[in-house]
């Protein structure tokens, strides 16, 4: 590849680029290889969700799998995960032994239909971070230049409905919901109260925690929406909830409550 040159581009007062000039610049295409179709085969996807041990997890509007990846480090099966855009999927298709399906959860008619095409007997835990553009406050200066704001507020900011949705047809054992901090302080916090109130059956709290303490060397704050049908509040903790064929089938006194230490983002006492 040849490096561009940018000698023409004006430079500020200390000789560097500013990048608002340069030119967008298009890098070599990769192709990502589906974990399940070319490295690892179907065979191995439909053992993991086979084995009664497995905690199946579905992760909602799931970019690359930064949330797919805490779950997975914390010893659960991410069977799936969707996003509109392509390039999320397929590159959540290639960090996961997952299937990353293309398609605007908001068209998805039928969540237990969607999961048997695909499927999935059952779903465990859903998490999932739906866009967040319209409550983030830094990105509504940059929304108003561009005079999006309209789309963002009402298109966007809807879309953890279908979260909601999900959890309400499929009610799995457990959910996580991330987002911006801002979305707790929304319309003065009544947004949260309405989305916690929506998940009855749940015993839900929230907590925004800072990914500093999880070993990342940056300061970034996210809301943590967990909700369980277990009864147990303050999940948020760094211990986890391990559930296995016993407790679908009912035996919910069996204990399978385990913590790692490793994972950061649920977590039972
Ligand atoms: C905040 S990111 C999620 C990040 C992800 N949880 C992670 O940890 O990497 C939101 C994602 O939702 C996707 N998205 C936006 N609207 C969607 C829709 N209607 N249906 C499915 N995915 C959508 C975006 O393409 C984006 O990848």
């Amino acid at each position: 590849m040849t490096t561009p040159d940018y000698s023409h581009l004006p430079r500020d007062a200390d000789g560097r680029y500013r990048s608002a000039k340069l030119p967008t610049m298009r890098g070599e295409f990769i192709r990502l290889e589906s974990k399940i179709e070319e490295r690892f085969g179907p065979e191995m996807w439909q053992q993991r969700l086979e084995d009664p041990k497995s905690l199946i997890v579905l992760d909602l509007f799931c970019g690359a799998g930064g949330l797919s990846l805490g779950f997975q480090e914390a010893g659960f099966f991410v069977a799936a995960g969707v996003d509109v855009e392509s390039w999320p999927s397929t590159s959540h298709g290639y960090n996961f032994l997952s299937k990353g399906v293309v398609q605007n959860i908001a068209t998805i008619i039928d969540p237990e239909q969607f999961l048997g095409d695909l499927g999935i007997p059952r779903v465990d835990v859903i998490i999932g971070g739906p866009p967040c553009q319209g409550f983030a406050r830094i990105g509504r200066g940059k929304l108003r230049s561009i005079e999006r704001e309209d789309y963002y507020t009402e298109v966007l900011n809807n879309l953890y409905r279908e979260f909601v949705r999900f959890v309400e047809v499929l009610r799995p054992m457990a959910f996580v919901m991330e987002n911006v901090p801002d979305m707790a302080r929304y319309d003065d916090g009544e947004l949260l109260r309405r989305i916690e109130a929506s998940f009855p059956g749940y015993t839900v709290d929230h907590r925004i925690l800072d990914a500093v303490n999880a070993g990342v060397p940056q300061r970034r704050q996210r809301l943590f929406i967990q909700g369980n049908q277990l009864g147990l509040r303050s999940c948020l903790k760094r211990s986890c909830c391990r559930q296995s064929a016993d407790h679908q089938a009912g035996h919910r006194d069996v204990d399978h409550r385990f913590a790692t230490g490793r994972q950061h983002f649920i977590v039972l006492p």
